[in-house]
């Protein structure tokens, strides 16, 4: 028997090991997937296996997390409640794939998770298999065993040797990846405190620490890819690198939200998002000057069902081809370059451009011109306003008559 376990390195994925093999007495296969940890990455192979895994993977994602879930979803424009970019909510799917595809090369029966049973995170691991291995079992010990909490965690590997080099104090529950950085628990717990940014901030500084110059950056797209900074050419997984260095150094991006939990509870997170921030704003500055008034409207829309998509683990759906089959449609002139001005956590616009810019001076200005009848405007009017004209005569008439 084999058990494939989505490995952190963190606590509880120490101590997971350790019960998977009391109780299953199964071979543990340990399985870290590179989204762009970074450090987070670091003797991980050592850990797993002194924990007692047999073996152990790094799975090299970064690109595809990049090209398959962060650039579709940054067409798509989708934001959840209008304010979270998904930076986990992405991750997960591409994870999810990964540990399935390690599964089925080792032939493992399983597939085992460290969530808890009060998250999102969960949901997205799970749909994620069940849509590409529904044979496999899932296994999620924090759903089943006796342990409640990080202390009893910590006191079970104490009980049980695992060699951990962890302290008692506690620690935010956090995400990080190359696109994002999230913080929760503890003091954010309650919405009364301020979080305190100058300890929790990693990816960026707070605006009293950014410079009091302000920076410039310019982003180019290609069919809604981001492809260049400041005319430099790069691939996805560099680009978002330089922009979070780039919009880190600003604080831009640091976002404190209250969000609805597919779970049912609300729950607070603090989150850091300099790239990410960055490439969306710029993107709907492109989009404004590209797209029509139908297609933009129409996709603000659909942008919200996107989100909620992505956030619900729903990304191996129909649903989730069909949307992404319209935004590639919407992008096919979403290309330029967008120009902006980062100041102490503010985005500015400095300069859009593209060759497929619907925006015409000639058109619009309040200057003479000769392209537009402004008599024209009346019949149009008198036409677009005669629903009110019979509703107003009704009224009258009522009120009146
Ligand atoms: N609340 C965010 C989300 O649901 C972040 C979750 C972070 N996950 C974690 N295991 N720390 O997408
Ligand atoms: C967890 O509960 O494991 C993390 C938070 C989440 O999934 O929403």
């Amino acid at each position: 028997d084999k058990i494939v376990l989505a490995y952190s390195g963190g606590l509880d994925t120490s101590v997971i090991i350790h019960w998977l093999k009391e109780h299953y007495g199964s071979e543990i296969i340990a399985v870290t997937a590179n989204v762009g940890q970074e450090d987070e990455l670091i003797g991980l192979e050592e850990k797993a296996l002194k924990t007692g895994a047999s073996k152990f993977y790094l799975a090299e994602i970064e690109e595809s997390f990049v090209y398959d879930s962060i650039f579709p979803t940054l067409k798509a424009g989708a934001i959840y409640e209008n304010k979270y970019l998904l930076g986990t909510a992405t991750a997960r799917p591409i994870i999810s794939k990964a540990l399935v595809d390690i599964a089925k090369q080792e032939g493992a029966d399983a597939i085992c998770h460290g969530c808890t049973g009060k998250g999102n995170d969960q949901v997205r691991f799970e749909m994620g298999i069940k849509a590409l291995a529904p044979e496999l079992d899932i296994i999620a010990p924090w759903r089943s065993w006796d342990i409640t909490s990080r202390e009893e965690a910590i006191d079970y590997a104490e009980k049980h040797q695992i060699p951990l080099k962890i302290s008692r104090e506690t620690n935010y529950s956090k995400d990080k990846n190359l696109w994002h950085l999230s913080h929760e628990g503890l003091d954010l717990e309650n919405p009364m405190n301020e979080p305190k940014y100058d300890d929790i901030l990693e990816m960026s500084v707070s605006p009293e620490q950014a410079p009091d110059e302000a920076g410039y950056v310019s982003i180019t797209f290609e069919e809604g890819i981001p492809v260049a900074v400041d005319g430099q050419e790069m691939d996805g997984v560099s680009l978002i690198k330089t922009l979070n260095t780039i919009g880190g150094e600003h604080a831009i991006g640091i976002l404190d939200m209250i969000e609805n939990r597919l779970v049912g509870m609300k729950s607070r997170g603090v989150y850091e998002t300099p790239g990410g921030t960055l490439l969306y704003f710029a993107h709907e500055q492109l989009e404004m000057i590209t797209l029509d008034k139908e297609t933009l409207q129409h996709k603000q829309e659909i942008a919200q069902t996107y989100a909620k998509l992505i956030y619900n683990g729903q990304y191996f759906t129909p649903l989730k081809q069909a949307l992404d089959a319209f935004v590639d449609e919407t992008q096919k002139t979403v290309s330029g370059t967008v120009k902006l001005k980062v100041y102490k956590g503010n985005m500015i616009v400095s300069s859009v451009e593209s060759p497929y810019s619907l925006y015409s001076e000639a058109f619009a200005t309040f200057d003479e011109d000769d392209v537009y009848n402004q008599g024209d405007a009346e019949g149009f009017i008198n036409l677009y306003g005669l629903s009110s004209v019979i509703q107003a005569e009704m009224k009258q008439k009522m009120t009146f008559g």
